[in-house]
């Protein structure tokens, strides 16, 4: 494969450049947009070459720190590079990245963890400050020197609409056959100029499937052909397994009493391993021509839509194993029938998944005996990746899902506690809680309620008496029997733990 395959714009081809010459054009102390999403479609050069300038620049005394703003989480390559040299100012809007997490916790760099539905307006809105730089991977340059898009969207369109300078990655390794299989949408404006999108069913097409881009801000194209941060996903585990069966039978139990079709609703599932085992369990269970309408697509819903299960599926991302990928990609023209990826204002806008009745399922740290929930602090303070798109499913779902084992750190800790020590959810927004131990259905329950069917259902019997005991003892003495709690004693479970010893 040469350039000349993937690079038909003459115009983009005579900027064709490498990455050092390319990172040299970004200066200190600017905003950059990179594309990328849970691993797929960063930029695998000129963030690295960067990353090299920037150590060279600061080992002769000089300040060099960047903004970094993503679609979501990217790879060694951008987030562990640029943070290992320490050159990032501040982070946006979600990130998984060891060093970049050490970094943030350290109080060494700054995180603005957001709705991954709203980075692009807030953008649009001026809310961020000013975009200098995208740095946008894709798939391919077309003649008129439209974009192919890479293995995720993200915040792309927004990039490259806001960016005063455009660099491109253009990555071989990404498949041809990607082509056709994005929906970007060019309908969004700004209030109070906003119209309905017009999207009323997952597999809508209500866009283009390439990237505008004006060629007079692009400032230098660079060939990769480089692989995707791949991360294979571990075979669901006991715990997992059976939050999967409790899910299941949930959906079984709601389809009965007619609250859910017999072919459910559009699923949204979120990252990380539970999610991934539920979409197995999913693939073992009794439904049929299920939908998703998500923000990633990983393994276990690759393998619902290569069983048939899942007649398609709409995200912004993939977030493969590489077996998973080269699955895809021996047959990604096949599946570019069902599948769409769209661009993160879009897989994730809560307008649509209101309208869609999306079923969200998502990961968390913990939640309390009302049934708030934790998904982002460890221990109320380090943060662990960020809410994602948590925020955007939940509070716009149908039915709103959160899943964890009942217990972390070899049964350490209680993954239900008294108070939680950081809340990204409230308890608003969770209708259901699950871990191995069972389900909580918390609709229509008042915060009293939700803690005997929370405590009892979800909680370890190893915590479950010692949670018993403080509600008892809240309801008896706590000044308001509202949400009853012992201000001087709620988060004193997690002080237990961080002086050394369990829960
Ligand atoms: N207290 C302290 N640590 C906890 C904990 C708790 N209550 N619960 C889990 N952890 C730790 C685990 O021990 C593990 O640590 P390790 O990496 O050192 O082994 C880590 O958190 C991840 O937990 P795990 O059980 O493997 O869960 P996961 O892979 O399903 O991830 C979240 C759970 C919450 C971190 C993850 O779902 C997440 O980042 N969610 C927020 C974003 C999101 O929901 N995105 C989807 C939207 S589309």
């Amino acid at each position: 494969m040469t350039s000349s395959d993937r690079i038909l714009s003459p115009a983009l081809r005579s900027k064709l450049m490498n990455a050092e010459a390319a990172a040299a054009l970004i200066p200190s102390g600017v905003n950059v947009g990179m594309s990328g999403f849970t691993g797929a479609g960063y930029p695998k050069a000129v963030p690295g070459a960067l990353a090299k300038r920037i150590m060279d620049a600061n080992l002769h005394g000089k300040n060099f720190k960047i903004g970094v703003w993503t679609g979501a989480s990217t790879a060694p390559e951008l987030d562990g590079a640029l943070a290992m040299v320490d050159g990032v100012e501040l982070r946006l809007p979600y990130q998984s990245d060891p060093t970049c997490r050490k970094r943030i916790n350290a109080g060494e760099m700054e995180y603005l963890d957001m709705h991954l539905s709203q980075v692009a307006q807030f953008v649009w809105f001026g809310f961020l400050g000013k975009l200098d730089v995208a740095v946008v991977e894709v798939a391919g340059v077309l003649e008129d020197g439209r974009l192919i898009p890479s293995s995720s969207v993200g915040n792309n369109k927004t990039w490259l609409e806001q960016a005063d300078k455009i660099i491109l990655e253009v990555n071989t390794w990404q498949s041809s056959a990607l082509e056709g299989m994005h929906d970007v949408y060019y309908g969004t404006a700004l209030p109070p100029h906003r119209k309905p999108i017009p999207l009323v069913k997952v597999d809508d097409r209500i866009g283009e499937p390439y990237l505008r881009c004006d060629p007079e801000k692009v400032i230098a194209v660079v060939e990769t052909a480089t692989p995707d941060r791949n991360s294979a996903f571990s075979a669901p585990d006991e715990s997992s397994r059976l939050i999967a069966g409790h899910i299941l039978e949930f959906f079984q139990h709601e389809v009965k009493k007619g609250r859910l079709p017999a072919d459910l609703l559009p699923l949204q599932s979120g990252v990380g391993n539970i999610a991934n085992a539920v979409m197995a369990g999913l693939d073992q269970g009794p439904f049929n021509n299920l939908t998703a309408y998500t923000e990633v697509l990983q393994d276990g819903m690759l393998d619902l839509l290569k069983s048939g299960k899942l007649a398609c599926a709409s995200a912004t991302a993939f977030s493969l194993s590489s077996a998973a990928l080269a699955e895809l990609n021996a047959d990604l023209a096949r599946y570019r029938e069902r599948i769409i990826l769209r661009p993160q204002e879009i897989s994730n806008h809560p307008e649509l998944i209101r309208r869609l009745g999306v079923i969200a399922m998502n990961g968390m740290i913990e939640a309390d005996i009302y049934g708030n929930v934790n998904s982002t602090h460890v221990m109320g303070t380090r943060i662990m990746n960020g809410i994602g798109g948590s925020g955007d499913f939940a509070r716009n779902a149908y039915i709103s899902i959160f899943m964890t084992p009942s217990q972390a750190k070899g049964g350490e800790i209680s993954c239900i506690v008294p108070m939680a020590s950081h809340v990204d959810h409230t308890e608003h927004d969770v209708q259901i809680i699950v871990t191995e131990q069972g389900l909580a259905d918390l609709r229509g329950l008042s915060p009293k309620q939700r803690a005997r069917v929370i405590i009892e259902n979800c909680a370890h019997p190893h915590f479950r008496p010692a949670l018993n005991d403080y509600y008892k003892r809240a309801l008896l003495h706590s000044e308001g029997k509202q949400t009853p709690h012992l201000l001087d004693e709620a988060l004193s479970w997690h002080l237990r733990y961080l002086r050394g010893g369990q829960m």
